[in-house]
């Protein structure tokens, strides 16, 4: 059965929500689901603005075929050639023999890749920047925003709703709870972490593109924004812009501490744990601490995004970093996250060595404070002095 929604006049939600998949990419936890959101215009010509995963094949198609009622598919929209949008486009080309598909000279390069069998003699529209897609009232314009997430990535601006249909962009891990809009949820309070998480592990590596994209969009006067997962836009955008334009250019959201450690015996968490302690006496609120064998890295790089201040802590492994710790620290590196102040703890029986190797990942995109704590198997009252100077100097850091 259909499950469908109206956004605004001839535009509506053909999407699905996918609550069985555990890890998207196969790699990313989603405790919470995601959705896989399509949208359908029905002026005088209709037009479907990208497919659906193959998880939600069955519902998305009756979506279509419902919100269509009878009606026939002129256009088919691809913004996106990820599978987690083009898992249906064959499905569609076949249902609606008539249609034709609208990309980029990009996107029919990468149809072929992912469709070799799949006939679009006669049936494509290829756009480029700045072009246009009559569909009555509705004019869509498209407009290129490469490696946001992909180098094919377009997205288009309706400017009858005054809809931007963004692409990956804008969008977020979760489920849809009934709720399609962000003003009917709390967005803040419940959104806001898996955004930043979806923003920092997808797209995150490519802050330069998505700067290039923000300034095209700020020429245009956008009352709706569909990205293709998580919730509609339709009020308070510059909310979500602001977000964007933080995450993008790798500026902290808030002066904060997040500290992570890898511990094989308890020792090092200890550690971890004093230093924790100590910043909060000298007055430093809302510190996470976070042990990197337990938390899924993606979660640990979204929080990296999130604060000014993160503490390794990790015991030397091999003469370098504890495996889980190294992880992250080879995220950070791949996305190139950028302006954090770090603060390092090593432990190590014989030759602690782990902040040597830290540094050596980490010196051409973060500074460090001064003081760098190692301890010898366990803490010992001659390390508290230490300790004590390097909350000291984490405090500061906060203050600047
Ligand atoms: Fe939601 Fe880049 O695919």
């Amino acid at each position: 059965m259909h499950c469908t929604r109206q956004i605004t006049e001839d535009v509506y939600y053909v999407g699905a929500s996918d609550r069985r998949t555990s890890l998207f990419e196969n790699l990313f936890p989603i405790e919470r689901g995601v959705s896989y959101n399509s949208y359908l215009i029905t002026d005088e010509m209709t037009c479907l603005l990208d497919t659906a995963d193959s998880a939600v094949s069955q519902i998305f198609n009756e979506n279509v075929a419902y919100v269509l009622n009878g009606r026939k598919l002129d256009y088919l929209v691809i913004h996106h050639m990820e599978p987690d949008h083009c898992a249906n486009i064959a499905e569609i080309l076949l249902r609606h023999p008539e249609t034709i598909v609208v990309g980029n000279e990009k996107t029919f390069s990468y149809i072929r890749q992912f469709y070799p069998s799949l006939d679009l003699e006669g049936r494509t529209l290829s756009v480029k920047e700045g072009n246009t897609l009559s569909l009555g009232k509705h004019t869509l314009t498209f407009y290129m925003a490469p490696m946001v997430h992909w180098p094919e990535v377009m997205v288009s601006y309706d400017s009858y709703s005054k809809t931007l249909f963004s692409a990956d962009a804008f969008g977020t891990f979760g489920a849809l709870d009934g709720n399609l809009f962000a003003d009917e949820v709390d967005y803040d309070r419940d959104w806001l972490d898996d955004a930043r998480r979806y923003y920092s592990n997808i797209v995150g590596k490519y802050g330069a593109p998505v700067q290039t994209a923000l300034k095209k969009l700020r020429t245009l006067d956008i009352q709706h924004v569909c990205s293709l997962h998580g919730p509609v836009w339709r009020e308070n955008i510059s909310y979500l812009i602001e977000k964007y334009d933080l995450w993008s250019t790798y500026t902290p959201e808030t002066k904060g501490v997040m500290i992570v450690y890898g511990s094989m015996y308890g020792n090092t968490e200890n550690a971890a744990s004093i230093l924790a302690s100590k910043l909060s006496e000298k007055g430093v609120k809302n510190i996470r601490v976070y042990d990197a064998s337990k938390t899924d890295v993606s979660y640990l790089l979204s929080e990296a995004f999130r604060v000014s201040n993160m503490v390794i802590a990790s015991p030397t492994y091999n003469g370098g970093i504890y495996p889980k710790i190294e992880n992250f620290i080879d995220d950070i590196v791949r996305t190139g996250l950028k302006n954090k102040t770090v603060s390092l703890i090593q432990n190590g029986t014989w030759a602690p060595g782990a902040n040597r190797a830290v540094h050596a990942k980490l010196d051409s995109l973060c500074k460090f404070t001064e003081t760098e704590i190692s301890v010898k198997s366990s803490v010992r009252n001659e390390d508290l002095a230490a300790f004590e100077k390097a909350a000291d100097e984490i405090t500061d850091s906060l203050l600047l």
